[in-house]
């Protein structure tokens, strides 16, 4: 079985071609990592390379020993993973202990797993345990509506989740939970990675201010549709704030209770405050 048949190498390579025509990916700007399943792996492990030297990660995740994932490379362009996969991404096995991996295929003229593989494999870790191994995707997207608010919204989760939930009915149907913010940090290390984790706990959608934004979801439609919204919400706002910085009317805190009622979904009423 070729690599790039599969179903799932499949989905990551579109996911990373619908990201670039959203405009979420100048340059080498965002990445992406899938957390291969049993069956898949079984189909595919003839194709890899387990003989290569083993790479500390720069964090450690022991609820990942094992684990096998694909990956894009760092300093790649999403617009070129479709074109080349084998030169742009990766297949990476992490250790007995999670705390070195080694790359089993990809990557054919060099180079690493992204820069943010802390991040991604931190928010693994949590997203497998809480989902109980249901959550496989992780995407970070240069979104720039989102980023645009960062600037100009208080750095605080309820602000974010309240206000994008009021730019359309679907975004609390959609992410009920709500939304994370980190405040600015340096990318690509240990902390920020230890950060969004802890937001990943309780969120599926972590803003990086000034930066982007970390989505986690079951597979590539439910979480680049996930990322879609949220940043669509965005934009909304942007939208509204340009035309006029107060809103003439909205949808209401009893408007959410209505709505969660009959969409058979719980909204944290720390989200539903009366506004000054
Ligand atoms: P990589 O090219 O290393 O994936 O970095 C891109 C990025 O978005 C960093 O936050
Ligand atoms: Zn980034």
């Amino acid at each position: 079985m070729n690599i790039l048949d599969t179903k799932f190498a499949q989905g990551f390579i579109k996911l990373c071609n619908d990201g670039w025509n959203m405009g979420w990916h100048e340059r080498n700007g965002g990445n992406l990592t899938y957390r291969i399943k049993k069956e898949e792996l079984e189909e595919v492990l003839p194709c890899l390379n387990r003989t290569r030297e083993w790479r500390e990660i720069g964090t450690s995740v022991p609820g990942l020993a094992g684990e096998f994932f694909m990956v894009t490379g760092s300093g790649k362009y999403f617009r070129n993973v479709i074109l080349d996969p084998e030169d742009s991404t990766a297949i990476i096995e992490i250790d007995e202990k999670g705390e070195k991996y080694r790359i089993c295929w990809g990557l054919v003229n060099g180079g690493r797993p992204t820069s943010e593989l802390p991040s991604h494999l931190m928010n693994h870790e949590v997203k497998k345990e809480v989902s109980q191994g249901l959550h496989r995707v992780i995407y970070h997207a240069h979104t720039p509506n989102v980023i645009a608010l960062t600037f100009v919204l208080p750095l605080k989760d309820e602000v974010f989740t309240r206000e994008l939930w009021e730019m359309a009915t679907e975004c609390p149907v959609v992410f009920p939970d709500g939304i994370g913010v980190v405040g600015w940090m340096v990318p690509g290390g240990r902390d920020i990675a230890v950060e969004t984790s802890r937001l990943m706990r309780q969120y599926d959608a972590a803003i990086w201010a000034h930066h982007g934004m970390f989505c986690s979801g079951e597979d590539f439609d439910l979480t680049f549709g996930l990322m879609h919204t949220v940043e669509k919400a965005a934009e909304i706002l942007v939208k509204v704030l340009s035309m006029r910085p107060d809103k003439l009317q909205t949808i209401t805190p009893q408007n959410f209770r209505d709505l969660a009622r009959d969409f058979h979904v719980s909204l944290p009423e720390r989200f539903l405050y009366e506004k000054k």
